[in-house]
């Protein structure tokens, strides 16, 4: 999955974009549910290229923020923003660095972690009494107009939010959620080259002809020159206390 991400790493930030209002619109979300402040210290894990977690320190005036990274090539785009402090590991090397660090960040990574009850039981341990986790991800059935096979791949790997809420409860935490629809519409073509560079994981194991093929799937569904996308983000929060 790193190899992956070392492929797009360089254009990671255009191709996820979506525009200025999403983007403002999750790093509201992010800051209130989180309670983010000056006496913060952010643990971003899988934080990719960075982007946000530069964005989250400037908006909330952080005191410190990490960018946990163990993809090689997305770790040294984050490396370039000097503001940050970048660290090239995975969420299990993570816990054997014992950071320091008041809340923790998971933004569209979750599905990517292994060990995750044994990173719930660490991060229990590790936070102070007001610390907070936000896992920021995508319902298990898929909204995003992608062709069938990439949707039955996005299930393979996406766990659903239900079990997230269990598993974080078992590890003691109080934890709550909730979906926010974002509906917003690209240029087709946007959305078609965004698919061909495999802007999800997801789309990695698919060839040339099966990426082409679905996207005639897709247009066969949706023939005008733009498509809506009736993106819908889940955040699940979960505090200490
Ligand atoms: C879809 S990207 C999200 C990046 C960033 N959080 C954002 O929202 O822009 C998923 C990231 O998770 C990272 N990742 C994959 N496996 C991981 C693991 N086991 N622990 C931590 N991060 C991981 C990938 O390298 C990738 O950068």
């Amino acid at each position: 999955m790193t190899d992956h991400f070392d492929t797009i790493a360089d254009i990671y930030n255009k191709v996820w974009y979506f525009s200025e209002q999403y983007q403002q619109t999750m790093l509201t979300n992010i800051i209130d549910l989180l309670q983010l402040g000056k006496d913060d210290v952010l643990a971003d894990v899988g934080g990719g290229t960075g982007a946000y977690t530069r964005l989250l320190l400037e908006k909330a005036g952080l005191n410190k923020a990490y960018c946990i990274e163990p993809s090689r090539g997305m770790f040294l785009e984050s490396q370039k923003i000097p503001t940050i402090e970048s660290i090239c590991a995975d969420a299990d090397q993570f816990m054997r660095l014992d950071l320091d660090f008041t809340k923790v960040l998971l933004k569209e990574v979750v599905h990517h972690i292994p060990n995750r009850e044994t990173l719930w039981q660490y991060l229990h341990t590790k936070l102070p009494r007001q610390g907070k986790i936000l896992i920021v991800t995508r319902p298990y059935e898929i909204a995003l107009p992608l062709f069938e096979a990439a949707k039955s791949a996005f299930r393979q790997k996406q766990p659903k939010h239900e079990t997230l809420m269990q598993e974080l409860e078992a590890s003691g935490f109080n934890a709550s959620f909730n979906i926010h629809p974002y509906e917003f519409t690209l240029d087709k073509s946007v959305w078609f080259d965004m698919i061909r560079q495999r802007f999800m994981s997801d789309l990695a194991g698919f060839t040339e002809g099966e990426i082409e093929a679905g996207l005639q799937e897709i247009d066969a569904k949706h023939s005008a020159d733009t498509i809506e996308i009736p993106d819908r983000i889940i955040y699940l929060l979960a505090s200490v206390n």
